[in-house]
């Protein structure tokens, strides 16, 4: 029995790589759903359904928490297979309120009615459907008031992540900050909504310039998760170690990850 963690693809690594290194004593076994990926330009039925498939399949593995390293899936699936309920025992959680709390400043849980917080100006760079679903105001609504979010649709820039093709990905990532720029020319804060853009952080710290704080994911959702875990030990699973597992083709997605993370990573398939 392992935590389960989530992705379209290639992107959840990230948060993989966070968690793992938060929380080296537990057992992880990680889904890419790269037969099916990206996402980010599926319509929320689509990615509701695949979503449901890809977290009952960690489910019937054995890991009793499923995390959702993918805010297009949090977005279009968290709330929904929520308030659809979830088997007895079973858990998922997603990746967007633990940054949104680290954002507005709140701890962990904190429900107090929304506040005034210091940063006023943000721009929110995520996938065409993690944008369209509005989720990530909505959630910044309930903790925050007078927080000005401006958002870019960054098309392109997962495929070409999964396909390994970096310049098209940077240079998509400037024409992206450029046309944010165009609606908002002064940030203050950006968030990267998409667990696959850490692959690509530099370019947009390059692109936004430094005195943008960048917000992305994977340590966040690591520092949650440990919170989440140490309220909830009946969720740790036993054993150790690290397992991946693809709908995709294994030799590809493993080389592609190798690339990645800089050090072998195996596939098997789902
Ligand atoms: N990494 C995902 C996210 O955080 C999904 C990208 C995609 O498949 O389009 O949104």
């Amino acid at each position: 029995m392992a935590v389960g963690i989530f992705d379209s693809g290639l992107g959840g690594l990230t948060v993989m790589n966070a968690v793992q290194a938060r929380l080296p004593d537990v057992a992880f076994t990680y889904l890419g759903d790269n037969a099916h990926a990206p996402y980010g330009v599926r319509d929320m039925d689509d990615v509701y359904e695949l979503t449901r498939a890809g977290v009952a399949r960690l489910w019937e593995d054995g890991c009793n928490l499923v995390v959702l390293a993918c805010n297009t899936a949090s977005a279009a699936a968290l709330r929904r297979m929520q308030e659809a309920g979830v088997p007895e025992g079973k858990r998922v959680l997603g990746v967007f309120v633990p940054m949104i709390e680290a954002l507005t400043e709140r701890r962990w849980g904190d429900n107090s009615p929304p506040r005034q917080v210091s940063v006023q100006h943000v721009a929110l760079f995520a996938t065409p459907a993690t944008v369209r679903s509005r989720a990530f105001q909505r959630e910044l609504a309930f903790r925050a008031i007078g927080v000005d979010v401006e958002t870019q649709a960054c098309g392109g820039v997962v495929d070409a992540i999964e396909e390994g093709d970096m310049i098209l990905a940077e240079a998509l990532v400037r024409s992206h900050v450029d046309a944010l720029k165009r609606k908002m020319p002064n940030p203050q804060a950006a968030v990267l909504g998409c667990t696959h853009y850490p692959l690509i952080e530099a370019a947009f710290q390059d692109a936004l310039g430094p005195d943008v704080k960048l917000y992305s994911q994977a340590n966040l959702v690591a520092d949650s998760l440990a919170d989440y875990l140490a309220r909830h030990p009946d969720m740790v699973g036993e054993g150790q170690g690290l397992r991946h597992l693809t709908t995709g083709d294994p030799a590809r997605v493993s080389d592609r990850a190798t690339q990645f993370l800089r050090r072998a990573v195996t596939f098997q398939a789902a």
